[in-house]
């Protein structure tokens, strides 16, 4: 089972570039840009990955992120996640990035966005991954910041594809930000947020009914509410499941008793993804890999969760076409 997870051709759709920043690189570009970080070795930063709850994460995450500050470190921390992709046959993937997190700090959105834009055409040209970019508004900050941030993105139009909505979830429900998401539709962006990781059902149905999302960011706790599930299978509107970090996140309270395979099963297009692997343990494969070990995933449910991260992608239909087909081969 670990070589068919490794050899499947997969698709990545819930990946925040932050998050893919491991110990190693920010000691490093702490070290170059002078920023001091409260670790004195890697393994005490691992240790200090230890989280109680969504919250206790974020703390960790948008600290670690003040050591990138030049257009090289963005492509660094971007090319660092391709080559992972590369080696675990992760052959498109659509990344979340901040911005808020960079410019609040006075980095230029456009530093942000031509770093990890380098990279992307960089590995599309050398390494055979195609990518999309998705930008996510930070939920925490108000609506005013959200519309500033649209605004700066509009230069970059042509490299940024979709709009997210990311960090604390619970009392940041998505009907505060449905202005700015009808903007962002209308300037032609594909519109996704995150709901339900531990916002109950109700921020799932904001984010489809107010947001119009065409994929929820988790989405696990869709089973509370018989017809919002019912709903969700019906138009098929994907769930990007990301199960190690459930688990170290506490949304969930161990690997065994995640939903995921039961949503499967009820017929709910749910996909397999890593959100922030250099803070959960664990790249795309890891995450399979915690299915079988878990939840005794078999070859079959395998082989449709990999068919999902296509169908549930923004490829051409051309695209997911071909990697569908690829993947019944196995
Ligand atoms: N949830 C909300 N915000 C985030 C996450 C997440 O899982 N990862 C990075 N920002
Ligand atoms: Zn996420």
């Amino acid at each position: 089972m670990k070589d068919l997870i490794q050899k499947l051709p997969k698709a990545e759709l819930h990946l925040h570039i932050e998050g893919s920043l491991e110990p190693g690189l920010m000691f490093d570009l702490a070290l170059k840009n002078s920023i001091s970080i409260p670790y004195k070795s890697v393994e005490e930063v691992r240790n200090a990955y230890n989280f109680t709850s969504l919250q206790s994460f974020l703390d960790i995450y948008y600290a670690g992120a003040n050591v990138l500050i030049t257009e090289s470190d963005f492509f660094d921390l971007t090319w660092a996640y391709l080559l992972t992709c590369k080696a675990q046959n992760v052959v498109h993937t659509e990344i979340f990035f901040d911005p808020q997190t960079h410019t609040n700090r006075g980095i230029a959105f456009k530093t942000v966005v031509e770093g990890i834009t380098k990279a992307l055409q960089k590995a599309e040209k050398e390494l055979g991954i195609s990518s999309f970019l998705i930008m996510c508004f930070l939920r925490h900050l108000s609506e005013a910041e959200a519309f500033e941030t649209l605004k700066q993105s509009l230069p970059f139009k042509d490299k940024i594809l979709g709009i997210g909505l990311d960090s604390s979830e619970v009392g940041h429900p998505p009907s505060q930000f449905e202005r700015v998401f009808e903007e962002a539709r209308k300037i032609g962006y594909k519109i996704v947020a995150h709901a339900g990781e531990e916002g109950d059902s109700s921020y799932i149905w904001e984010a489809i009914n107010l947001l119009h999302v065409e994929r929820i960011d988790h989405g696990i706790r869709c089973d509370e509410d018989e017809k919002l599930l019912d709903f969700i299978i019906k138009k098929q509107i994907p769930l990007t499941v990301c199960p190690l970090s459930n688990v170290k996140l506490r949304a969930v309270k161990s690997m065994d008793q995640h939903n995921i395979l039961k949503l499967l099963h009820k017929g709910v297009l749910v996909t397999v993804n890593s959100d922030d692997p250099a803070y959960f343990g664990g790249y795309i494969n890891e995450n399979y890999e915690a299915l079988e070990e878990n939840l005794h995933v078999n070859k079959e449910e395998l082989k449709t969760l990999a068919k999902n991260s296509f169908k549930a992608s923004f490829l051409s239909e051309e695209r997911k076409r071909h990697f569908i087909e690829l993947i019944a081969q196995y």
